[in-house]
Formats: C-alpha cells, sequence, structure tokens
C-alpha cells in the first residue's frame, strides 16, 4: 500500500485530488493530509471521506520542521504532493509576507524532511519515491494578447509577489534534483475552477455574486485572459506524472480553453439564467447590469496561454472536461452546496470583501 503525504489537502484543488485518488484507487493507498487550515482551508471539504480508515488528517504547518519531521518519523512516505501555499494574487499584493514564508520556507522544510527519510548513505534515494511540487503557470510571467504560449523551456518571469514566491519554490526544487539527484517533478498548471474553490477567485465569486445580486467587479477593461481547466483534469495530470513523468522534470498542465475575463463572466450568467428553474427567486437576481468595472490589479498579468505539448507526448495526458462541461457541473455543485457557500463566506470572508472591494 502507497503512502501519499499531501500538503494543502483541505484546500481547493488539494481535496478535490484527494477525492479524485480515492475514487480511482480506493482502499489500496493511504494518505496522509498535512494542512493547517489557513482561511483557505476547510475540512467540510474532506467530510465524506474523513472516517476512512487509510486517511490520516494532521493540522500541521509546513514550516513547522519539528511537526514535520516527527510525520516523517512516524510514517513511510512514498509520494509527497505539495500543495500547501498561500494561492492568492489580491492578497499576495496586500500582504506578500507571508506567501514567501509559506511558498518558500514551507517549500524548502518539506524538501529537507523528504530527503532526510529518503537519501542513503550513499547519495542514492530509495527506490520508488517521488515528490511533486504544485506550481503555476504565473511563473512565466505574463503574453500579449493572441500572441503565443507558455512552454516548460519559457523564460521564468514572475510579476505578483504571489508568483515571485512560487518561481523562488520552483528554483529551489530544481536546485535539489540538479544539486542532490532529489527524485522530484515540477508542475506548472494553469487557472483552475471546479467543487470547493474559496470565493475569492473569479468564478465562484462571480456565481455567488449573481445569485445574490451582488456587483459582479470586473478589473481592468475585462480583457485579461487565463486559461481554464477543470479541476479533477489537474488530478489526473498529477496522478499520471507521478507514476509516469520523468524524474527531474517539469511539465506544464493546460487544456487550450483561454478565455477573457469578461466572457467568463458571461458564460456563468447565461449558463445560471438556463439551469435556475422559472419561479427560483435568484433568477430574478441574474442581470448584465450587475457587471462593474471597477480598478485593475495592480501588475495584472494580461494574458496566460499553456502549451501542454509535453506532458501529453511523453505521458498521454489530456483534459477530459471541456469548459462548457465543467462550468454546468460547477454551478451544479454551488446550486447543491449552499450551506458551504454560506459557512466561507461568514465571517472573516466579509472584512475581507469589503477592504478588497469597498462595498459588502
Ligand atoms: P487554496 O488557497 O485553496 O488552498 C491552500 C491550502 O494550503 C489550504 O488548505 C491552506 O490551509 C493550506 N496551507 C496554507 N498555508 C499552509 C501552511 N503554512 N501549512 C500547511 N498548510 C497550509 O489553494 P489552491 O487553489 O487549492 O492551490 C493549491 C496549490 O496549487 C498551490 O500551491 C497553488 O499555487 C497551486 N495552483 C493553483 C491553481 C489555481 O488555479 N487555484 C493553479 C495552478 C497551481
Ligand atoms: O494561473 C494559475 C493561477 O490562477 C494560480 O496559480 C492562482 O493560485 C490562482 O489564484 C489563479 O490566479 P489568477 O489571479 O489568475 O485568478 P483569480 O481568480 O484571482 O483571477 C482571474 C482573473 O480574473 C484575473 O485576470 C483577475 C480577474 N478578476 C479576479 C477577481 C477576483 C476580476 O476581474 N475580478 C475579481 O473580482
Amino acid at each position: 500500500m502507497k503512502t501519499y503525504l499531501v500538503t494543502g489537502g483541505a484546500g481547493f484543488i488539494g481535496s478535490n485530488f484527494i477525492h479524485y485518488m480515492f475514487r480511482k484507487y480506493g482502499d489500496t493507498i493511504r494518505i496522509i493530509n498535512v494542512d493547517c487550515l489557513t482561511y483557505a482551508g476547510n475540512l467540510e471539504n474532506l467530510r465524506e471521506i474523513e472516517d476512512k480508515p487509510n486517511y490520516i488528517f494532521k493540522k500541521v504547518d509546513i514550516c513547522d520542521e519539528d511537526a514535520i519531521t516527527r510525520i516523517f518519523g512516524e510514517n513511510e512516505i512514498d509520494r509527497i504532493v505539495h500543495f500547501a501555499a498561500e494561492s492568492h494574487v489580491d492578497r499576495s499584493i496586500r500582504n506578500p509576507n507571508v506567501f514567501m514564508k509559506t511558498n518558500v520556507i514551507g517549500t524548502l522544510t518539506m524538501l529537507n524532511a523528504a530527503k532526510n527519510q529518503w537519501e542513503l548513505p550513499d547519495g542514492s534515494y530509495k527506490p520508488d519515491k517521488r515528490f511533486l511540487h504544485v506550481s503555476t503557470d504565473e511563473v512565466y510571467g505574463s503574453l500579449p494578447d493572441g500572441d503565443g504560449y507558455f512552454y516548460e523551456t519559457s523564460p521564468i518571469d514572475p510579476h505578483s509577489p504571489y508568483a515571485a514566491s512560487k518561481a523562488s519554490s520552483d528554483f529551489i526544487v530544481k536546485a535539489y534534483v540538479d544539486t542532490f539527484g532529489f527524485p522530484a517533478f515540477i508542475t506548472n498548471c494553469s487557472n483552475n475552477y471546479g467543487p470547493y474553490q474559496f470565493p475569492e477567485k473569479l468564478i465562484p465569486l462571480i456565481i455567488n455574486n449573481a445569485l445574490h445580486g451582488k456587483q459582479l467587479p470586473v478589473y481592468g477593461d475585462g480583457k485579461n485572459v487565463r486559461d481554464w481547466l477543470y479541476v479533477d483534469d489537474h488530478a489526473k495530470a498529477i496522478d499520471m506524472v507521478l507514476e509516469k513523468g520523468r524524474l527531474g522534470e517539469r511539465y506544464n498542465i493546460g487544456g487550450h480553453n483561454e478565455k477573457q475575463n469578461i466572457e467568463i463572466i458571461h458564460i456563468i450568467l447565461d449558463t445560471l439564467r438556463e439551469m435556475l428553474p422559472d419561479g427560483d427567486p435568484r433568477k430574478q437576481n441574474i442581470s448584465d447590469n450587475l457587471i462593474s468595472y471597477v480598478e485593475d490589479r495592480k501588475g495584472h498579468d494580461r494574458r496566460y496561454a499553456i502549451a501542454p505539448d509535453k506532458i501529453k507526448a511523453e505521458i498521454g495526458w489530456e483534459p477530459e472536461i471541456m469548459f462548457e462541461e465543467g462550468i454546468k457541473k460547477t454551478i451544479a455543485w454551488f446550486f447543491e452546496h449552499e450551506d458551504w457557500m454560506k459557512n466561507v463566506t461568514s465571517g472573516d470572508y466579509a472584512k475581507y470583501y469589503q477592504d478588497m472591494y469597498g462595498v459588502k
């Protein structure tokens, strides 16, 4: 039985990954989820699997070397999937320090703990051990409108403090591969969407606001482009890289689904109109008049677009869920989980929203 150590498993992608892995491998794997439960970590996301005997949750900060060392002392780990991070660009512009601590020092702590457990006296590693560092396309910076793609060989050119912290952590992983022969992969994925995404991010924020008749804030001219991928396709890619990837390599993950932010907002509004039954009071709230152009994000990257050629050619990964289907699944999930949304938007979220957007 392989043991996976997943960091940040109570967040958006981490929790979807854990569900994906239990659906795929059932009781033939064991998962240890290490998460310190920041505002973005939510054990609700894992309610259905929390009682499984092959699932263990540890409320631990990845920067806490002693606690991390203890976990490695008590468990022989086969796979590490490192999601834990501060992940929201707007928060990194307001408060960069925590991004550097978690994303850089936290990654270093995880690498050292894994190296200590896996390295043999002759400098080689125990067989079949793998560390996958989950990173982002934002490390490549920004592309001009309609021109070019990010390849694994593209220059690293981060702009936001978030992207700079992720680029730094990528470089540290690469240094461990190059210097110590450490068995790691780096994956750089495009924008994810799907169930359990925290409503500070564009898609769940727009769904939630539209259902409540609240303004839909569009930064700048709304023509910035992001390349959207349904979260299960990301989970599938991570699993495939772990099992079929070449150690030490970087793999881009993306599904060629580039859309302007304003297009995304119109698709969400149209899909909500289509999916909400007549007579549902929320349907009256859905209106294009909610769209509100607001001050642009500082240093706002114009366009992201991933070239997934390498992962397709070497590993055979391709996305399965196209945007039209994925956005319907996502909206259906939010319809069915109104309580989840209510819980995560109570408390601190209201303050964050007021500070960020200047309205309630
Ligand atoms: P998220 O913010 O939803 O979740 C982050 C999780 O990490 C939370 O559960 C949080 O509690 C935990 N965490 C934060 N600091 C921690 C610490 N010091 N110790 C332990 N746990 C800590 O993030 P997400 O959107 O799920 O992103 C997960 C990873 O994927 C991140 O590394 C991010 O950079 C990367 N990524 C995200 C996207 C995206 O579109 N969301 C795309 C590509 C890559
Ligand atoms: O590209 C991968 C990255 O995608 C991940 O590494 C990050 O963790 C993740 O947060 C995401 O970053 P973005 O900044 O692209 O996502 P966000 O949802 O914050 O914003 C998407 C686009 O929408 C971006 O161009 C900014 C814009 N936006 C966002 C919000 C929250 C708005 O116009 N209005 C908003 O209110």
